[in-house]
């Protein structure tokens, strides 16, 4: 299971929620279109807070947007997970407990998916397939040239950039910046 959270997650995913309501009631009589959502780091199903005291769990984004029916659900759902045992417990907590819900859990990076998602977009026979994605990483893991490939396509998507977790830390304040975090910085800027 994640482990992290707090009320910022909870109510970043509320606002998803809404948003994804939204999106579907726009896309409801627009029969023609196949409706996918997207994420690209879609965690376990749930989120645990151990406060030591109690233990908080907020069921995570992927589950929610699963749950979604009215004002309509998605046509098909793809959830990227890197981590094995997260991959394992997310496909548990959506594919498998979803079982007449069209999922696909796979266990990949996030980068890599991104470019796939994006060739399958640009595939003529794909044309009537619209997206929302969402992609919520805990660090700098987002390349900015596969979100460039993305460029052009038919698709909402929702990008959070975690800079406190990633870049501010890198950023020495003594300048004194290592040549491999120099390229992480690098790749993340590119
Ligand atoms: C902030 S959590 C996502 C939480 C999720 N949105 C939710 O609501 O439950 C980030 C997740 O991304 C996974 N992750 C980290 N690097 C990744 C990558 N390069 N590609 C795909 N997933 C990755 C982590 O294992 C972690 O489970």
């Amino acid at each position: 299971m994640n482990n992290f959270g707090g009320d910022w997650t909870k109510i970043k995913i509320e606002i998803l929620v809404e948003y994804a309501k939204a999106y579907l009631a726009i896309m409801k009589d627009r029969k023609f279109f196949k409706l996918m959502y997207f994420d690209g780091f879609a965690g376990s199903g749930f989120i645990v807070k151990d406060k030591k005291v109690d233990v908080d769990i907020t069921v995570g984004a992927a589950r929610r947007i699963i749950e979604i029916s009215d004002p309509r659900p998605f046509d098909s759902y793809y959830f990227v997970e890197k981590d094995l045992k997260n991959s394992a417990l997310l496909e548990q907590n959506t594919k498998d407990a979803f079982p007449k819900k069209i999922i696909y859990t796979v266990c990949d990076d996030c980068n890599k998916k991104i470019i796939d998602l994006a060739n399958f977009l640009r595939d003529p026979k794909n044309k009537n397939v619209r997206t929302l994605a969402y992609v919520d990483p805990c660090g700098m893991q987002v390349e900015w040239r596969s979100i460039e490939s993305l460029r052009g396509l038919p698709l909402d998507m929702w990008i959070l950039v975690p800079t406190g977790l990633g870049v501010n830390r890198l950023l020495k304040k003594n300048g004194q910046i290592s040549d491999a975090w120099l390229e992480k910085l690098e790749i993340f800027w590119d």
